[in-house]
């Protein structure tokens, strides 16, 4: 079996490639330094079909698969990771979740505009009480007046201030436990429904991080997503599929991160030779060479699988667990090739660290990855 991207793939990889070079590699230093969220680069995506890449044309979307669509992410967090989270979190939360569990009038109102790239998505499941444990949501959703009014908050959301749509989870019925949680869809001109604190984080700092507040948010029944009590197990089927982009987030950061080492153990000179002459350092190529390949691989396996239609539970945590992981540990290798410019911010590898560490914390820690894994290999 040759497992390879086709000509039309390939030529998808190498146009991201030359769009993120161009228009995302001079400005990442910045967005980083100054947390800014580039909205401005929203219709340059949308032009690109990046705003909805796994939906069919008809509902705006480019009509790719989810091939196509982790090797875009890879292409972007190649560059920069805060560019590749967001599409994806736009993409595979938000929009995805409105296309598996919407209505079909739900998907005319929201879904077209989203995949169009006329409106940015964000999507609701983590809470201050509730992270590992997303059936422990607090935030209420009361029925009122032929609607719902919801009440709590939701923190961790990427978008939660620019985003026009919010698909968020609620406790529609406490009593019966992880089928008592409803989804519904939100959008920006509801009454009592804002962003607040946005997080001064680590890494991924130009992909937007912050909380929602719902206050007697009245939401009318119409946006209910699916059927009441089904949310929890949709939002897990959702993240099925998100947990490939995050995998593929992390094989672009990982290769970002080794071919900067590469250039540099080439040009670096110490002891009369190039570094890259030393096998000290090879030997730290060959790994991260390795171990990004198979990680690339076990990514493109879960997405192959995602687009012939079958279940992905188990591969998309493995390839997030393990692409999430070598990304990591690609990314402080590179520093260490680096030496001391590698702890300084003229070189790009500390930045690659710091934004490969949210892969093993967004859309579940490696310790949940395990487990859900775990639970998977248990129940074969
Ligand atoms: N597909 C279908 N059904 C599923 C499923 C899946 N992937 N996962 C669970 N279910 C079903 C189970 O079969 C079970 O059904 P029954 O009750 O009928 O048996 C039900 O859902 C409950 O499942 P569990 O018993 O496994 O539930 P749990 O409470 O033990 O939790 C968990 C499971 C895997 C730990 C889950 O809570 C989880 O994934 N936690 C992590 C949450 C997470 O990833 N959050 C990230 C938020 S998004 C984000 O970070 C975005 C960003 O912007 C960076």
């Amino acid at each position: 079996m040759i497992f390879e991207l086709n000509e039309e793939q390939l030529q998808i990889k190498y146009s991201i490639r030359e769009f993120a070079e161009s228009e995302i590699r001079p400005h990442v230093s910045l967005w980083d330094e100054t947390q800014h969220f580039p909205v401005e680069l929203l219709p340059k995506l949308a032009e690109l079909g990046l705003m909805g890449i796994i939906f069919p044309e008809e509902y705006g979307g480019a009509g790719m698969g989810y091939v196509e669509y982790a090797t875009i992410i890879e292409e972007l967090g190649r560059v920069d990771g805060s560019i590749g989270l967001s599409v994806a979190a736009h993409n595979s939360l938000c929009s995805n979740h409105i296309f598996m569990f919407g209505n079909e009038q739900q998907k005319q109102k929201y879904l077209v505009p989203l995949a169009r790239g006329e409106h940015f998505g964000a999507w609701g499941l983590t809470e201050p009480q509730a992270g590992s444990d997303a059936s422990g949501t607090k935030t209420t959703a009361v029925r009122s007046n032929g609607g719902w009014i919801v009440n709590g908050s939701k923190n961790f959301i990427t978008h939660a201030i620019s985003c026009h749509t919010l698909v968020a989870v609620a406790v529609t019925d406490r009593e019966k436990g992880n089928k008592g949680i409803s989804a519904f869809i939100f959008d920006k001109t509801m009454k009592g429904f804002r962003a607040e604190k946005k997080e001064n984080k680590l890494g991924m700092r130009a992909s937007e991080t912050a909380s929602v507040v719902f206050e007697d948010c009245y939401v009318p029944e119409e946006n209910l997503l699916g059927k009441e009590g089904e949310g929890f197990l949709q939002a897990m089927q959702i993240l099925d599929g998100g947990r490939i982009s995050i995998a593929a987030l992390a094989v672009g950061i990982a290769q970002g991160a080794y071919e900067a080492a590469l250039k540099y153990a080439k040009e670096r000179v110490q002891f009369g030779r190039p570094i890259a002459e030393f096998q000290a350092i090879q030997f730290k190529l060959a790994d991260m060479a390795t171990q990004i390949e198979a990680a690339r691989l076990l990514t493109l396996q879960a997405a192959a699988m995602k687009d012939a239609g079958k279940k992905v539970t188990k591969q998309s945590s493995m390839a997030k667990l393990f692409a999430s992981e070598v990304a990591v540990r690609v990314a402080e290798e590179a520093i260490q090739i680096h030496g001391g410019y590698g702890y300084t911010k003229d070189y790009p590898v500390e930045k690659y660290w710091r934004d490969a560490k949210l892969c093993t914390i967004g859309e579940g820690t490696s310790e949940i990855q395990r487990l859900v894994i775990a639970r998977q290999i248990l129940k074969a």
